[in-house]
């Protein structure tokens, strides 16, 4: 009898027949990266089925991520989702969360495995995890990234196995999976540099609970990021010259600190930058997303290794990583979630984390999910525990948004994900402010003069000269001005000539 036939093989149709209105599904994932794809497909056309008939049908659902186009999108456009936690980017969910049709938790992603395990989220009735063998013994080995589906094997009452051969069955030899005991018995977890393994190669399942297997061969569906811009180089300019700087002056070792870099365009122009630069020596990362460019700095030796929960690489990168498992398997380490941002050995390896901003206040609080402090972009994700923990903590954006009509710099930011104490380096195409030691006072005024378009910083200005006296100046009738006027006419500032930004 074959491994797999030691477990009740069949079609996901017959498989999510268990699969019951309100129940809590628990899937693999952590961006599209190893997330189960067929089971989400049938549980959306079961949905369907029923919603056509009359009757109710909705699951509430759990990843370690977001995860796009294999499980919110074909379970939003079914309308087959009441809860949704801890991240997501998805066009369709987006809409019905901030349409208050799901219930969105948006939560720091290393938390989730101890908040599953305290059942804060509820009983998980169903973990549906992706992975490339199920041994009879309950040895889980799972694909392209690890996130949270050990917690969800291990707390799930009833598990689906999608076994996926088009992954690489060595992907094991990169994997280092530990759950953490509960509070007070957590122990220290003593990674001393990105590569230390301490766990598994597997994740661990009581085959009991195993109530499905279904075969696939279906790649992950990561989409291809678009070349920087213009503004994502200037902003990776920057960025590099700080670096530079930073180890002249010794603040940076010789030999570099691991990096951390937010998904995004000009988290990968940053990182891009970096590797060309000769005079930045060959780094480590420590990340929770590895991306596509980060493969050939691999291959060219300027990234020498690096930890993190998933592969989030397109299908011809994965390939290249598959085809050449010598070389990679030693350089990589998959981790779960709760390790891959474990704060204290963020704290410990003196990470550089680099993450996205939508808008940064004058006195360097960001804002990087809530457009208008209301509407959801995507989520807080990794980025606070980065940039609370890191050595130097880097916020990059673009001075400027829809031609113009937006600016990234504005008095005081309708929603704060990452907060003026852990913020230390906001950089935009403008240029860079140092805000370490510095008073509120001394951050607006490099804020505005570095990082704010020049269309924006007399109004910015007026708004400090304006503003009532304090620690911090602010003046609450008009700090929302600017989105006020967003709201009401499509653009920041109204009367600003569009043509004339575009030309600078
Ligand atoms: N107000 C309103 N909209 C804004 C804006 C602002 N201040 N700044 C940017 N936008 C819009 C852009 O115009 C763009 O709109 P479009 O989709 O209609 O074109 C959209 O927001 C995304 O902006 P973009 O410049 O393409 O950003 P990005 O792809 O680099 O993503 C974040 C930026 C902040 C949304 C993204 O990095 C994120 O979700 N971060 C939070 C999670 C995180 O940091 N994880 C890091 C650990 S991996």
């Amino acid at each position: 009898m074959s491994i797999i036939q030691a477990y009740p093989k069949m079609s996901a149709e017959e498989a999510v027949s268990h699969i019951f209105h309100g129940a809590t599904v628990a899937f693999s994932g952590f961006t599209n990266a190893g997330a189960a794809k067929i089971v989400p497909r049938a549980i959306a056309e079961r949905a369907k089925a029923i919603h056509e008939r009359g009757s109710p049908f909705k699951i509430r659902v759990l990843t370690g991520a977001s995860s796009g186009d294999s499980i919110d999108e074909p379970l939003a456009e079914q309308n087959a989702m009441s809860y949704r936690a801890p991240y997501q980017s998805g066009h369709k969910l987006r809409e019905q969360i901030n349409n208050q049709e799901v219930e969105y938790v948006d939560m720091h992603l290393s938390h989730l495995p101890q908040a599953v395990l305290a059942g804060f989220h509820g009983n998980i009735d169903f973990a549906v995890i992706e992975a490339t063998e199920i041994t009879r013994d309950g040895r889980v080995y799972l694909t392209s990234s690890i996130g949270a589906s050990p917690a969800y094997l291990k707390y799930a009452d009833h598990v689906i196995i999608e076994i996926n051969h088009y992954h690489s069955r060595r992907l094991r030899e990169m994997t280092d999976i530990l759950i953490l005991p509960p509070p007070p018995h957590r122990f220290p977890v003593p990674f001393h540099d990105p590569l230390t393994k301490l766990g598994y190669s597997y994740a661990a399942v009581d085959p009991s609970k195993v109530i499905a297997i279904i075969e696939n061969d279906e790649p992950d569906h990561i989409p291809e990021f678009s070349p920087a811009d213009e503004r994502a180089d200037k902003i990776a300019e920057h960025v590099v010259r700080f670096l530079l700087d930073e180890m002249l002056a010794g603040r940076i070792p010789p030999d570099f600190l691991p990096l951390q870099s937010g998904v995004g365009n000009v988290g990968n122009g940053v990182m891009a930058a970096l590797a060309r630069n000769p005079y930045v020596p060959p780094f480590k990362m420590f990340t929770e997303v590895f991306q596509d460019s980060l493969v050939e700095l691999m291959e060219s030796g300027r990234l020498t290794a690096a930890s993190t929960t998933s592969l989030t690489v397109t299908h011809e990168v994965l390939q290249r990583i598959y085809n050449n498992m010598d070389f990679f398997a030693p350089r990589l380490v998959l981790r779960p979630q709760e390790l891959s941002n474990h704060p204290g050995v963020i704290r410990r390896l003196g990470v550089i984390s680099i993450n996205t901003a939508l808008e940064v206040d004058i006195y360097g609080n960001v804002n990087s999910s809530h457009v208008y402090g209301t509407n959801i972009m995507n989520g807080i994700g990794g980025s606070a525990e980065f940039t609370r923990n890191a050595y130097i903590s880097i916020f990059v954006c673009p001075s400027i948004a829809k031609e113009g009509k937006i600016s990234s710099i504005v008095p005081m930011c309708p929603h704060i994900d990452n907060n003026e104490h852990s913020v230390q380096i906001v950089a935009t195409d403008q240029g860079l402010a140092d805000l370490r030691g510095l008073g509120p006072m001394q951050r607006a005024k490099l804020i505005i003069e570095n990082c704010a378009h020049p269309a924006y910083r007399d109004y910015l200005w007026k708004y400090v000269e304006g503003s009532r006296k304090g620690h911090i100046r602010h003046d609450l009738e008009k700090s929302f001005e600017l989105h006020l006027n967003l709201m009401e006419t499509g653009s920041m500032l109204p009367d600003l000539d569009l043509k004339q930004i575009a030309a600078t």
